[in-house]
């Protein structure tokens, strides 16, 4: 039986694209940064075609460029086509990569020396052992002693007491090893003095800790008649929605073929890219404003749940095959988690004439992964409830950036305390999440909705008076909008082909959160390379290349094939095949609560259906209890 062209990517899939790869490959030491299924021809989904199965692989090898993006047809047995990836715009990095860089930094004697003269013991291969180096991507501020084009990254290091220590309690502050990847050598070991090492513990595992709460009764999910949802390979269905899930090297978790009672709602729904700018002053972290899903494949990195502590209840699980970087499959099991939470009150009325109420329960459906970049752990749940809405929330926790501070250098505006000598840069994290409409199986227009106070007039002589204001977005430019809480801005999909029984188009509107965009200089670097994140929306008319709100390839990159430059043409947008760029963000201000380990902080939006349905359709829900 054909496979589904939506359908996860098989490890047997793997093994055979690395072969043929390999096969027609005259280079041997082609390191991989990332195996996905290439995204397949939307029409063609759509209208049901037999697609061959086309695995995208990506990587570098010895070639003097940015690496190759190769696509392998695993029906047909055949690699179509292999295209090499210019320097200025590279494919991300891998465990190569950073295997080299911390190799290349623990043996550099200039480094091991400003290591030692901070008190740290680097006399042995166990002392070493102890030292945590994260490379982080250079992004655009490579050091002058790498050359243009080479691969880059910067090095900072941490100690630890021992292996199952917080690796980020004890920075080796003010010290980066600048590696060239590309020439394999540490080029620059920049050193802007020593600061004592912290003491104090940063440990949050239990056995770390001076007492266990002991008061906390069992809490237990149980649904004894089992789950109301069903899954068949990667489709799952639950109460009239149908959608697809799995996993992409740069997105992460996606939704494909997002359909409620038998109607499109969504093509595709998925981040499309994240940055992390800082901004504190301290060089430790100026530079830093990593772009997690392109720049280091955030979806290479997703977690494997576990029953109990991840996931609640009855969970069904799906796997994620992805490639080592020397070419070997690596499942990760229960990488997709979906299950069932109740959710409160749908609704309810008390009726105090008749003395009787009616009240009906909620429940969503969950669909959740987990990924962990470097100290960092980003959560993505999609949310879908009875009544129709779909919300996209993000949980961010793990450990803070960290710096190490003296009574001299203390900067609470740009790096407030969190610990004994210890405080935490001020940094914001935007994702950009793109949505492909598919409303109602057709073209789509898109819209702005905001209230507007009346003036003071015969008509209104109380001033009291306000409307809901709607005014299409039809060009690109014109999409290119802010969040406005003050006036309740949200923005609303039609399909203006599709009228509900009160003869209006039926409808989506996004809800977005009070989320800021990007707080930066327009000429800075990370304005140029995650232009994405100055605005809290764009739309696009739909166009298969164009997934990447900050471009396909970001290592060493400027800026170049994002959404600035996708947008430039300024398109029409109306009445088309729609599809709408929303970054959320959550600004963090650390606070000494974020410290050992970072309880959950939540950012994202909801989509609810407006006139999509005729009336509440949760009538049907049935009582639970009984007076
Ligand atoms: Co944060």
């Amino acid at each position: 039986m054909a496979i589904h062209p939506l359908e996860a990517l098989s490890a047997s899939e793997i093994t055979t694209a690395v072969k043929l790869f390999r096969e027609h490959h005259s280079d041997e030491q082609a390191f991989f940064s990332s195996i996905g299924i290439k995204e397949p021809n939307k029409q063609d989904v759509l209208h049901e075609k037999q697609i061959p199965r086309v695995v995208r692989l990506t990587g570098v090898d010895q070639q003097a460029d940015g690496g190759f993006v190769s696509m392998v047809d695993v029906t047909e047995n055949k690699v179509l086509a292999t295209s090499r990836v210019p320097l200025d715009a590279q494919v991300a990095y891998n465990y190569a990569d950073f295997g080299i860089a911390i190799m290349l930094t623990k043996s550099n004697t200039q480094w091991l020396d400003a290591v030692s003269a901070r008190g740290v013991d680097v006399s042995s291969d166990e002392a070493l052992a102890l030292i945590q180096i994260d490379p982080w991507p250079a992004g655009g501020y490579a050091h002058d002693s790498i050359p243009k084009g080479h691969r880059a990254l910067r090095c900072i290091a941490f100690v630890r007491e021992d292996a199952t220590d917080n690796g980020y309690a004890r920075p080796i502050h003010g010290l980066i090893a600048h590696v060239d990847v590309t020439a394999k050598t540490v080029t620059h070991v920049e050193d802007s003095g020593v600061v004592p090492m912290p003491t104090a513990s940063g440990r949050f595992d239990s056995e770390s800790q001076s007492s266990i709460r002991s008061d906390l009764k069992p809490l237990e999910i149980t649904q004894p008649e089992g789950a109301s949802f069903q899954v068949s390979g990667n489709k799952i269905s639950w109460q009239g929605f149908e959608v697809r899930a799995s996993v992409h090297p740069v997105s992460g978790l996606v939704l494909h073929e997002l359909s409620l009672q038998q109607r499109p709602i969504l093509y595709r729904a998925a981040l499309s890219e994240m940055v992390v700018p800082y901004g504190d002053s301290d060089p430790m972290h100026s530079w830093k404003h990593v772009l997690d899903a392109s720049e280091y494949n955030m979806g290479t990195m997703i977690n494997s749940l576990k029953l109990g502590c991840d996931c609640l209840g009855e969970i069904h699980y799906l796997d994620s095959h992805q490639v080592t970087f020397d070419g070997k499959p690596k499942t990760v099991e229960n990488a997709i988690c979906i299950h069932e939470e109740d959710y409160g009150i749908q609704w309810k009325h008390y009726d105090s004439s008749s003395q009787t109420t009616e009240v009906r329960r909620s429940r969503r459906l969950v669909i959740s992964s987990v990924f962990t970049v470097g100290n960092y752990d980003y959560g993505f749940y999609w949310y879908l409830y009875l009544d129709g809405t779909i919300q996209m929330e993000v949980k961010l926790t793990g450990i803070v950036g960290i710096s190490v501070f003296t009574e001299e250098t203390y900067n609470p505006a740009q790096s407030p305390v969190i610990g004994e000598n210890l405080s935490s840069p001020v940094h914001q994290h935007l994702f950009c999440f793109r949505l492909d409409w598919h409303l109602d199986g057709g073209t789509n227009s898109l819209f702005e909705n905001q209230i507007e106070v009346m003036p003071m007039s015969t008509q209104n002589p109380e001033g009291t008076q306000f409307q809901s204001v709607s005014r299409p977005l039809t060009t690109e430019s014109e999409a290119i909008r802010d969040n406005a809480p003050h006036v309740s801005r949200n923005w609303k999909v039609v399909n203006p082909a599709s009228k509900n029984k009160w003869g209006v188009p039926v409808a989506y509107k996004l809800l977005p959160a009070a989320s800021p965009t990007l707080f930066a200089q327009a000429g800075s670097q990370v304005a140029q390379r995650a232009a994405f994140a100055s605005h809290n929306l764009w739309a696009t008319p739909f166009k298969e290349d164009e997934l990447s709100a900050a471009g396909a390839n970001t290592v060493m990159h400027a800026g170049q094939g994002g959404l600035a430059e996708i947008t430039a043409g300024n398109r029409d947008i109306d009445d088309c095949d729609l599809v709408m760029w929303h970054t959320v963000a959550l600004t963090h201000v650390p606070r000494p609560e974020d410290w050992p380990v970072m309880p959950v902080e939540y950012t994202g939006f909801h989509l609810i259906p407006v006139g999509f349905f005729d009336q509440n359709p949760t009538l049907d829900l049935p009582r639970k209890c009984e007076e």
